[in-house]
């Protein structure tokens, strides 16, 4: 059986990742601060208290996986605000720089031991980290977060590169979570389901590419 690993897993597109993967014969290990009677309601194996902000605690957990045991590492938990010129909060944008780059860098980084030729890790990141797709600016924490998270992400595909493990980075799409306000123009269940069809796909040869989870290529 297949194991893979998700985070932010109690709501949103991380709640639909785990009910696709259960679907699919997976063991599901779901990781999150607090569970929701939605996740509680699935088989998945929950495990709470997991703050993404503690990376050391984030490290510590990853250290515990068995060697070789997970096939699919999702790191999907993130937080998104706005900061303008007017409200300019720094402490906004380090805690988004935190939670949405060093956060899902710093996990699977632990978590390569626990990985094996054949594995595939996934960063949920955005479209707003694209630098040359960014018609509207304002969003500093979020956009440098993401275009953060894009940078390493494409380092951590040409150094897992020979270990066999390939990296996807992906965007979901303008999906209806709390995140938005529930304002996107798709589900979470249509988002997981382009987003899994992207990591099926996912192979050494288009490793540490950045794709819609509709397919289409995304530009840096
Ligand atoms: N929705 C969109 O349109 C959209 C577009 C582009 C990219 N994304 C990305 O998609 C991913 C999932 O977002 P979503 O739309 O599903 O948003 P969401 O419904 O707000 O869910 C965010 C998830 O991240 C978790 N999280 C936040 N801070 C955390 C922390 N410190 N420790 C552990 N977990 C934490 C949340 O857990 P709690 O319940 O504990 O807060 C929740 O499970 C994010 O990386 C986001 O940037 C979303």
């Amino acid at each position: 059986m297949s194991t893979v690993v998700i985070t932010g897993a109690n709501r949103g597109i991380g709640l639909a990742f785990v009910k696709h993967y259960l679907a699919q014969g997976y063991q599901v290990m779901a990781l999150c601060r607090q569970s929701s009677p939605e996740l509680d309601a699935t088989s998945a194996r929950i495990t709470t208290g997991v703050d993404v902000s503690d990376l050391e605690g984030l490290q510590k957990l990853a250290k515990q996986w068995p060697n070789n045991s997970i096939d699919l590492l999702i790191n999907n938990a993130g937080i998104f605000h706005n900061e303008t010129l007017e409200d300019f909060d720094l402490p906004r944008m380090q805690q988004q720089l935190l939670i949405n780059s060093l956060a899902p860098i710093a996990l699977t980084h632990a978590a390569i031991p626990a990985l094996k030729q054949g594995s595939k890790v996934i960063m949920i990141t955005s479209r707003m980290g694209s630098i040359s797709d960014n018609g509207s600016g304002a969003y500093y924490g979020y956009r440098m977060s993401k275009a953060a998270l894009n940078a390493a992400s494409v380092s951590l595909a040409k150094d897992l590169q020979p270990h066999g493990i390939a990296v996807g980075i992906l965007h979901p799409g303008f999906v209806q979570t709390s995140m938005v306000g529930f304002n996107g123009d798709i589900s979470p269940d249509q988002a997981v389901a382009g987003l899994s069809e992207r990591i099926a796909q996912l192979k050494m040869e288009n490793s540490g590419q950045f794709w819609h989870s509709n397919g289409q290529p995304l530009p840096w």
